[in-house]
């Protein structure tokens, strides 16, 4: 059977940098992966070209693949001695704590979609809470301005953050996620006559002048839409991609059509596509799924964009209720089928993000020439 990317990125995930104690792929040590038949290259980043780890990795990682996928397989290692660094990047507060030459590396991945209203925020919540139960160091930011709702799905509308010596804004946490919401420092009934520009550079100060810490995945909720507000956001960092939240109707998936070739003109990638409300399963029956907008919309939309589906939430009274008071529901009832989803959908992102890194080059950011 022909080897897969997937396979490769699960393997390679196994071998842990013992100084930092995580693995290779999340210190993003893997790059310009290739399978081609059953060749397997990459280069390998080395931070530190003089650690006992760095002399050994090598064969760790032929390893890993070998066992993975068979000994029949042919690793091509190069190394690359060079610092692993955010480059000029947004350094999110990490810079100024520790000077230190090697940042940990983040992932910005940026949770959209087409129509307002298919539960992005629901999402963009639920994964946030399920990469912080999997070990990730997480953050989430909202970024609607007009309408937060992560204070309200957290449970922190009166909440405010408060203000460290070195001018930084410190974030809130909760179920194990720092989280900063527009919706803490601007009053959304007057930022309703804030036009785009104002919107994306708030949006940027918030980022670069809050002091994160070390995060391994930084979500953003977006507004609804896709037009030159989200645009913008997403091109001003450098974001390794963006999730794309429909529902199953016809009008939704148009829409998430759209975002998805729109995010791709302008070389944002898209880790995958999520269908929230799929199906609805009775609790008195739970082996039923009743699809009541139709079956498989976005995965066949997926399919055809040629960009990975990352799964189906069940439309969910409790899910719902979770989110209104406060207690997401990955956190607070994890055996639902929704928090079940939630979980799988989170590895899928992790990985989606891990091969993303490990193949592509960083993504590009544009300058704001307007304020
Ligand atoms: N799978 C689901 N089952 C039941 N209710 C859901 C589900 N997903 C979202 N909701 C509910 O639908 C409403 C809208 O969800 P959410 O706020 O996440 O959407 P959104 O896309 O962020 O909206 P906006 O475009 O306004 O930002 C919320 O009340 C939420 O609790
Ligand atoms: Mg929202």
């Amino acid at each position: 059977m022909a080897i897969t990317v997937e396979q490769v990125i699960d393997a390679l995930g196994t071998v842990v940098e013992p100084e930092r104690g995580k693995d290779i792929v999340r210190l993003r040590m893997v790059k310009d992966l290739r399978v081609d038949g059953e060749t397997v290259r990459f280069t390998l980043v080395l931070p530190n070209p003089a650690s006992p780890f760095a002399r050994t990795v090598e064969d760790a990682v032929r390893r890993a693949v070998g066992k993975a996928v068979g000994a029949g397989v042919r690793v091509e290692v190069s190394l690359d001695n060079e610092m692993i660094g955010l480059g000029d990047d947004l350094m999110l507060g990490g810079a100024a704590e520790t000077p230190s030459s090697t940042p940990e590396p983040l992932n910005l991945i940026a949770v959209a979609s087409g129509k307002g209203g298919v539960g992005k925020s629901t999402v963009a919540v639920n994964l946030a809470v399920a990469l912080a139960k999997q070990g990730y160091d997480v953050g989430l930011v909202d970024t609607d301005i007009y309408g937060p709702s992560i204070p309200t799905m957290f449970g922190l509308k009166d909440a405010r953050p408060t203000v460290n010596e070195e001018r930084k804004i410190v974030p809130l946490q909760k179920y194990g996620v720092r989280l900063l919401s527009m919706g803490f420092l601007v009053d959304p009934d007057k930022a309703v006559i804030w036009r785009g520009p104002m919107v994306t550079s708030a949006v940027q100060q918030f980022l670069g002048d809050t002091a994160w810490g070390e995060l391994d995945f930084l979500i953003m909720d977006l507004p609804p839409g896709t037009g030159d507000i989200q645009l913008t956001i997403v091109q001003t960092v450098s974001l390794a991609g963006v999730v794309i939240v429909s529902t199953p109707q016809d009008v939704a998936l148009a829409d998430a059509r759209k975002g998805v070739s729109m995010f791709e003109q302008v070389n944002v990638p898209v880790l995958g596509i999520v269908e929230n409300m799929a199906y609805f399963t009775p609790p008195e029956l739970p082996d039923r799924k009743y699809y009541l907008f139709g079956e498989g919309g976005a995965r066949r939309l997926a399919e055809e964009l040629g960009v990975p589906f990352l799964g189906e939430v069940p439309i969910e009274q409790s899910l719902r209720e979770h989110c209104d008071a406060g207690t997401p529901v990955v956190a607070e009832a994890p055996e639902h089928p929704s928090a079940q989803a939630f979980t799988r959908i989170a590895e899928r992102t992790a990985r989606q993000t891990a091969i993303r890194n490990a193949t592509l080059p960083a993504t590009e950011k544009i300058e704001i020439l307007h304020r």
